[in-house]
C-alpha cells in the first residue's frame, strides 16, 4: 500500500526513481511524485499513473539533470482524494524539506490542529503532510540539530504506522528513512544505495539488501548507511541476498501480469514442492517447521488467520488439516481475530498466511497470538517480509513475485503448502506412510493437470464474451470447492467490478435463490466427489428458475453437460486436491470478463496488492 523509492549515488536519480515507481505501482496508483535534490529541492507530482508523471517530467529536464539524490512515491489514498495536491512528496513552506510516507498517522488530526494554531499552512488533505510541518517546527526550535535527530524527535509525537523517507536541501548528502509498520528495504550498490518499500525496484540494481525492522531509522548516504532505533541505539543489520531475478517481475510476453501469473502456475507448483515432496520416503520435508513439528502435531487447536485470497486458502487448509491430521482448526479473518479478545493459549498454534507478508491486520493478529503465548507459524510468499521475520517458524511458498493485484499463483501455492503441512501433521499419527505416498504422488501430478486445464483458455474466453455484461454472478460449491466458490467470486469482483457472491451450494436455498432469474449466471463447481449428487440437485433448482448455469466439472462427466449451458472440464482428481484445478478456470473467466469490459486487471480501481493499513 503506497510505494516508496529512494536513490542516492552517482547516477541520475530521476529516471531510476520513475522506473522504480513503475515496479511498485501494484502497491498504489492513484497519484505519484518525486522530489530531487540538486542544490535546491524540486518536486513533481500529480494525480494518475507513473507513466503520466514520466511524460509530465519531460518539461522539467533542467531541474532533473545532474540530481543524484531523490525520493519517489506512488499513492493509495487513505486521507484525502486522489489529486495533485494530495500526491506525495509533501514540502514544508520554505520548500527545503520533502517527505514521503506510507501508512497512517493516527493522531494527525490533533497534530494538525496544533500546527495550524502555530501558523502552519497545509496544502493537502493528507495525514502525511503533518510530518513535514512537524519536522520543520522541531528544526526551527532547535536549529543546531541534524536532520536525523530532528526526525527522531518528530517521530516521538507520531502515533500510527509509517514508512518514511525524508530529504532536505539543508543536508543534501543523505536520505533519512524510518519504519514502523510499513516495510522499507535498503539496496546496497557500489557507491550508491536504493530505498524501496519492497525489493521489486531494487533487484535490477543489486541483490544485496537490508530490511529495516519496526522502530528503526536509517541514514543513507552515497558512501554507506547506518541503522539505529528511534531511541538512538545502534543496530547491527544482516545483509540478505535476494533470490529472484528481473524476469520474474516482468511480463514476459503476456499482456498482463495477472495472465502471466495464471499461466505460471504449473511451474510455480513444481517450485513449491521442490525438495519438499519425498514420494519414496512417504513424507514431506518442511525445513522451516521441522524443529516445531512435534509441538504442532500436539496442538490442542490450530487457528489460521489471514485476509482476502489468503483467507480462502486458509479455509481449504482447515478442511485438509481436519481431514488428514484430525486436529481441530478454526479460520479467522485477521482483522476480526485481533479485535475480539480471542481465547488463545500456549497449547494453541496460530498460523498466519500472507502472500506479501506485510498485511497490517495479519501482522497484528500474529502479534496478538504471540502475546497470548501461542506458537505462531507463518506461510508467506515474500522472503524477508515482516510476517516471515516475526513468526517463530514457517514456510515460504516460493511462488516468486506476484505483481497482479488479484492473487492467483500465490493462492495455489498456499493451498499446496497447506496440503503438505496437513500431511506432515498426519505422519505417524492419523494416516499411514503408504497413504501419504499416494497423496504426494497425486500432488506431484497436479502441475501437469493444471497445464491441461489452462489449455481451455479460449473456450473460457468465449464463455466470458457471453456473460461479460451480466450485473451479478453467483458461485456455488460444496466441501473443498466451497472456498473455491468464494475465491472465484472475489476474483471477478476485484477486477471486473461485477457484483459476485460465493456460497456453499446448499445454502443457496436460504436466500440467494431469491435472486435467480434468466439474467443470473450461476457458476457451479461440481466435480465428482462425495457431494456430487447433491450438487446436481442444486443445479436442477437453479435451472427450474431459469438461471444460467455454467459448470466446472470432472473430465468425462456427460450428465452435467445435459444440465448446464456451458461446461468447463478439469482432469479427474480426489476431493482434497480439486481446488488446485477448479480455481484455474475461475481465474481465467474473471480475467477475460474484466479485459473484455476494458478494466485494468493488473491495477483494479481502489485496490492495492499489499494492504499495510488497518
Ligand atoms: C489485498 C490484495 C489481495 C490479498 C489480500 C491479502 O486485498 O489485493 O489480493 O489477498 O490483500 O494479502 P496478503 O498479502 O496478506 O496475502
Amino acid at each position: 500500500m503506497c510505494g516508496i523509492v529512494g536513490y542516492i549515488g552517482w547516477q541520475e536519480a530521476a529516471p531510476l526513481l520513475l522506473k522504480g515507481l513503475k515496479r511498485l505501482e501494484y502497491r498504489g496508483y492513484d497519484s505519484a511524485g518525486i522530489a530531487l535534490l540538486n542544490g535546491t529541492l524540486s518536486v513533481m507530482k500529480q494525480k494518475g499513473s507513473v507513466s503520466g508523471l514520466e511524460t509530465a517530467s519531460e518539461a522539467f529536464r533542467e531541474e532533473m539533470q545532474g540530481a543524484t539524490v531523490g525520493i519517489g512515491h506512488t499513492r493509495w489514498a487513505t486521507h484525502g482524494e486522489p489529486s495533485d495536491r494530495n500526491a506525495h512528496p509533501h514540502l514544508n513552506s520554505a520548500g527545503d524539506i520533502a517527505v514521503i510516507h506510507n501508512g497512517i498517522v493516527e493522531n494527525y488530526s490533533s497534530l494538525k490542529q496544533e500546527l495550524l494554531s502555530q501558523g502552519y499552512l497545509f496544502s493537502s488533505d493528507t495525514d502525511s503532510e503533518v510530518l513535514v510541518h512537524l519536522i520543520d517546527r522541531i528544526w526551527k526550535s532547535e536549529p543546531s540539530l541534524d536532520l536525523e535527530s530532528v526526525i527522531r524527535s518528530a517521530l516521538r509525537h507520531v502515533e500510527g504506522a509509517y514508512g518514511l523517507c525524508v530529504i532536505s536541501s539543508r543536508e543534501p548528502d543523505k536520505i533519512v528513512v524510518a519504519r514502523k509498520g510499513s516495510p522499507l528495504v535498503i539496496g546496497i550498490g557500489i557507491g550508491e544505495f536504493f530505498i524501496a518499500s519492497d525489493a521489486a525496484p531494487i533487484v535490477e540494481h543489486t541483490n544485496k539488501v537490508v530490511y529495516l525492522s519496526d522502530g528503526e531509522l536509517a541514514v543513507v548516504t552515497k558512501d554507506g548507511y547506518s541503522v539505529k532505533t528511534i531511541e538512538n541505539i545502534e543496530q547491527e543489520k544482516m545483509v540478505t541476498e535476494l533470490d529472484f531475478s528481473l524476469d520474474k517481475i516482468e511480463k514476459g510476453g503476456f499482456e498482463h501480469f495477472m495472465l502471466k501469473e495464471i499461466f505460471e502456475q504449473p511451474s510455480v507448483m513444481h517450485d513449491v514442492m521442490r525438495g519438499r515432496v519425498r514420494i519414496e520416503e512417504g513424507r514431506v520435508c518442511l525445513g522451516g517447521i521441522e524443529d516445531y513439528l512435534d509441538r504442532l502435531k500436539h496442538a490442542k487447536r490450530i487457528v489460521i488467520c489471514a485476509c482476502g485470497t489468503s483467507w480462502h486458502a486458509a479455509l481449504i487448509g482447515e478442511y485438509l488439516i481436519e481431514e488428514f491430521a484430525r486436529i481441530p482448526v478454526e479460520v479467522d479473518y485477521a482483522s476480526e481475530f485481533r479485535y475480539r479478545n480471542p481465547i488463545v493459549d500456549v497449547d494453541d498454534v496460530v498460523i498466519v498466511i500472507s502472500q506479501s507478508g506485510e498485511t497490517a491486520d495479519t501482522l497484528a493478529a500474529l502479534r496478538t497470538a504471540k502475546e497470548k503465548g501461542a506458537l505462531v507459524m507463518g506461510i508467506c510468499n515474500v522472503v524477508g517480509s515482516t510476517i516471515a521475520r516475526e513468526t517463530l517458524c514457517g514456510m515460504y511458498t516460493h511462488a516468486g513475485p506476484e505483481v497482479g493485484v488479484a492473487s492467483t499463483k500465490a493462492f495455489t501455492a498456499q493451498v499446496i503448502m497447506l496440503y503438505m503441512l496437513a500431511l506432515a501433521l498426519s505422519k505417524g499419527r492419523t494416516i499411514s506412510q503408504d497413504e501419504i505416498a499416494l497423496h504426494l504422488k497425486e500432488l506431484s501430478n497436479i502441475p501437469e493437470k493444471v497445464s491441461r486445464t489452462l489449455e481451455q483458455d479460449s473456450q473460457i474466453k468465449s464463455i466470458a464474451e457471453r456473460f461479460k455484461d451480466a450485473r451479478n454472478f453467483l458461485y456455488l460449491g460444496r466441501g473443498y470447492n466451497f472456498p473455491v466458490a468464494l475465491e472465484g467470486a472475489l476474483k471477478l469482483k476485484e477486477i471486473s467490478y461485477i457484483h459476485a457472491e460465493g456460497y456453499p451450494a446448499a445454502e443457496m436455498k436460504h436466500g440467494p435463490i431469491a435472486l435467480i432469474d434468466e439474467d443470473m449466471p450461476v457458476i457451479f463447481i461440481a466435480t465428482r466427489d462425495s457431494t456430487y449428487t447433491k450438487i446436481l440437485s442444486n443445479i436442477e433448482e437453479v435451472r427450474s428458475r431459469k438461471g444460467r448455469v455454467i459448470a466446472i466439472a470432472s473430465e468425462g462427466d456427460q450428465e452435467i453437460a445435459r444440465l448446464a449451458e456451458h461446461v468447463i472440464y478439469v482432469p479427474q482428481s480426489s476431493g482434497p486436491i480439486t481446488p488446485l484445478l477448479t480455481v484455474i478456470p475461475l481465474q481465467l473467466l474473471a480475467y477475460h470478463i474484466a479485459t473484455l469490459r476494458g478494466c485494468n486487471v493488473d491495477r483494479p480501481r481502489n485496490l492495492a496488492k499489499s494492504v499495510t493499513v488497518e
